[in-house]
């Protein structure tokens, strides 16, 4: 062993060796200092910023090959047209990709810097700049050229100065971008002497502060397929109706307070809008007219109203406009309480509004959506749902959590005769009884009741979640309501059945006993509790890796059954605590 790591060591210690031996300098001259490997295509100069000059002659590179493509620049202050002049003639990259890095350093590039790159016409350019310090762009200082991607990132300029950092348009004016990205620049502004064209593809300004992004739409070309304005201070929008090819906006993490009519209308292409984190207060019915968005996000905004009344008195909505091309939905943290609109949808495929201030779901309110197929409505504060609600859906994952429901259990709208129905009841989950797969109720504390009559219906229930629910004697209590059922069997289809998670569920002494009914339902789940469940342990042994190791102790159980056998004779036995005074009774 030991003289094996020592063979590891010495092999270490050659290819160390080897490495610095290949690591040369292959290029020297007044402006920077190069070195390479033979092997690989990776060449990383550093800057001497001591000195003005700029001119780089790239012949003298020392090299068995020319196709470096990779390069990194450290401390570079200055790029001019002099700096790349013959960097072609000497790397012969026709049709490979060519990479540039720049840290660092960078406060100028003038005019042209990068004419010599443009003789690589079939090949992509990627220019990234990490941290560059003032970051002087000169009018038309990308020049004429096609760039593959642009990567800005952590200009320093705010840091030091204390001042918004000017971005230059005019240095890209007239340049080709596939994509750019500039981000966590401090504080930043766009500016440009007399109108620019950028011919983007897209774009990606993030983490910068910025205030307003007029000059820089007014300067993009009409082509832009992507924007992307992620974590700005925006407020407000200019139009954007002459971006026909746009697919997809992401404006999430900024401060704009309202959307309003002509900024996106008949942008047919586009279809998907990301509005999170917002102040939206207020959003015009006809803002998405001859829009077919597919997805819209609008979580954690300040909008207490999908409808809006017109000045007729007419109810309206600005999710009219999508009704038939609509898939998902967010409306999660916001102050709704109310969802009609949603009436009117057909393609829904996924509905999230979680933590808002919904109390009550009428019958039909997915009146058209038949492809719906999740919905969380978590954490909102639902007393009542109608046994309709979720008609006409397939949904198979609903999460109804954190809300004050007390029963799975509805009322029977259609019956009015109470002699005839008294306690005939149904359930808002029979309509999706053959769908529903997935299914939340954690952290429902009001839900005194788990209506396991119901629950056996679910034909395809796979995860059943109970966490955080209050058990009381009644959450073991199995009730058959529903007089108009003479069905009573378990209809569970996948065996073993579905996995019912109890993490954070603190069971009493009533968990003990348990009538055979239940025994006979939770004999066929899963039952899945905190890994270190505090003091119970399950005496069904399953093979799940989620269930604490139970040492099954017959005299425990035994004991157990005693204490279980009720009068009726109909009590059996659940779960065995591990507690002092029954493990010293033994
Ligand atoms: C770049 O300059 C900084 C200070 O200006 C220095 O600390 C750093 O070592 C330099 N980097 C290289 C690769 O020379
Ligand atoms: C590179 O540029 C210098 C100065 O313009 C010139 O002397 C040299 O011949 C050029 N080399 C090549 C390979 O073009
Ligand atoms: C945003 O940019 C600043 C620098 O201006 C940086 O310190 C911060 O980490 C960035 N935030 C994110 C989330 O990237
Ligand atoms: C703006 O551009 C014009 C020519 O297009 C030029 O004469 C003028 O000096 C420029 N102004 C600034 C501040 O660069
Ligand atoms: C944004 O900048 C443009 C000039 O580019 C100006 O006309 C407009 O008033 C500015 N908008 C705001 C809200 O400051
Ligand atoms: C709209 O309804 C309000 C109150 O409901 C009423 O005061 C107003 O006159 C109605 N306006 C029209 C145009 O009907
Ligand atoms: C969607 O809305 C449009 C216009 O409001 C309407 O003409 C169309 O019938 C609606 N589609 C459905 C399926 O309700
Ligand atoms: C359930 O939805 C269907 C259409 O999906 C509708 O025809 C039917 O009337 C609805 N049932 C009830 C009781 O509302
Ligand atoms: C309720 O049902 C009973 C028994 O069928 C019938 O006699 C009574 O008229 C019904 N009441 C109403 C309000 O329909
Ligand atoms: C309704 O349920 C109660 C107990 O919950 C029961 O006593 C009563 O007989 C039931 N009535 C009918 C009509 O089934
Ligand atoms: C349960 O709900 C309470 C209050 O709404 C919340 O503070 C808590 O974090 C929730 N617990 C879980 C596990 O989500
Ligand atoms: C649970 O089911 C298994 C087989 O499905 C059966 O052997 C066992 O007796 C059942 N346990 C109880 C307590 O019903």
């Amino acid at each position: 062993m030991f003289a094996l790591n020592f063979v590891f060591c010495i092999i270490q210690l050659i290819s160390i060796i080897n490495r610095t031996n290949l690591e040369n300098v292959c290029l020297d001259n007044l402006v920077l200092t190069c070195y390479c490997e033979d092997d690989t295509s990776f060449v990383s100069c550093t800057g001497k910023n001591s000195i003005k000059d700029s001119f780089v002659d790239w012949a003298p590179f020392v090299s068995a090959n020319h196709r470096q493509n990779s390069f990194t620049f450290y401390n570079l202050t200055r790029l001019t047209y002099l700096t790349f002049t013959n960097f072609s003639s000497t790397f012969h990259l026709h049709g490979e990709s060519i990479d540039l890095t720049f840290i660092n350093g960078v406060d100028e590039i003038e005019e042209n810097a990068f004419q010599s790159l443009h003789e690589y016409s079939d090949s992509s350019i990627e220019i990234k700049f990490v941290s560059p310090q003032n970051f002087k762009l000169a009018d038309y200082a990308f020049g004429h050229g096609v760039y593959y991607e642009i990567d800005i990132d952590s200009i320093q300029y705010s840091h030091i100065y204390k001042l918004p950092y000017q971005l230059n348009l005019k240095s890209m004016d007239g340049a080709r971008f596939y994509q750019m990205t500039i981000r966590n620049c401090g504080d930043m502004e766009f500016i440009s002497n007399g109108s620019s064209t950028i011919e983007l593809l897209e774009i990606a300004v993030s983490n910068c502060s910025l205030t307003n992004s007029s000059l820089l739409i007014e300067s993009i070309s009409t082509d832009l397929a992507g924007l992307d304005l992620t974590s700005n201070h925006l407020i407000a929008l200019p139009s954007l109706e002459n971006f026909q090819n746009l697919r997809g906006i992401d404006l999430k993490n900024n401060f704009i307070e309202e959307i309003t009519v002509n900024i996106f209308n008949n942008m047919a292409g586009l279809s998907r809008l990301d509005f999170s984190n917002n102040r939206i207060r207020n959003i015009e019915p006809d803002s998405f007219v001859g829009l077919r968005l597919a997805e819209l996000n609008l979580d954690n905004n300040r909008l207490t109203s999908l409808e809006t009344l017109t000045l007729d008195n007419q109810t309206t909505s600005f999710l009219y406009p999508l009704n038939e091309s609509l898939t998902l939905l967010v409306i999660s943290n916001n102050f709704l309480h109310d969802l009609s609109p949603l009436k009117h949808m057909t393609n829904l495929d996924e509905v999230k509004v979680c933590c808002n201030q919904i109390k009550k779901l009428d019958g039909n309110i997915f009146e058209k959506a038949h492809k719906l197929k999740s919905v969380d409505l978590s954490y909102n504060q639902i007393e009542s749902i109608d046994s309709m609600t979720f008609n006409g859906t397939i949904i198979n994952n609903l999460n109804l959590a954190g809300n004050r429901l007390s029963s799975l259990e509805t009322k029977e709208s259609v019956s009015s005769n109470k002699s005839l129905f008294e306690n005939q009841t149904s359930s808002f989950l029979y309509p999706i009884s053959s769908t529903i797969s997935s299914l939340s109720f954690s952290n429902c504390t009001n839900l005194i009741e788990i209506n396991w009559f119901i629950i056996i219906k679910l034909q395809t229930l796979f995860y059943l979640d109970l966490s955080e629910v209050r058990m009381t004697e009644k959450s073991w209590l199995y009730r058959k309501t529903d007089v108009n059922s003479e069905d009573s069997s378990i209809n569970w289809n996948y065996p073993p059945g579905p996995r019912i998670i109890l993490y954070g569920i603190r069971l009493t002494d009533n968990d003990y006993c348990l009538t055979k009914s239940i025994v006979d339902i939770l004999n066929k789940t899963i039952l899945i509790v905190d890994i270190e469940h505090p003091c119970n342990c399950f005496i069904y042994s399953y093979d799940t890796e989620h269930r604490p190791i139970c040492v099954y102790n017959q005299s425990v159980v035994d004991e157990l059954i005693l204490i279980c056998h009720s009068p009726s004779g109909h009590h059996y036995l659940l779960l065995a605590p591990r507690r002092k005074p029954l493990a010293s009774r033994q």
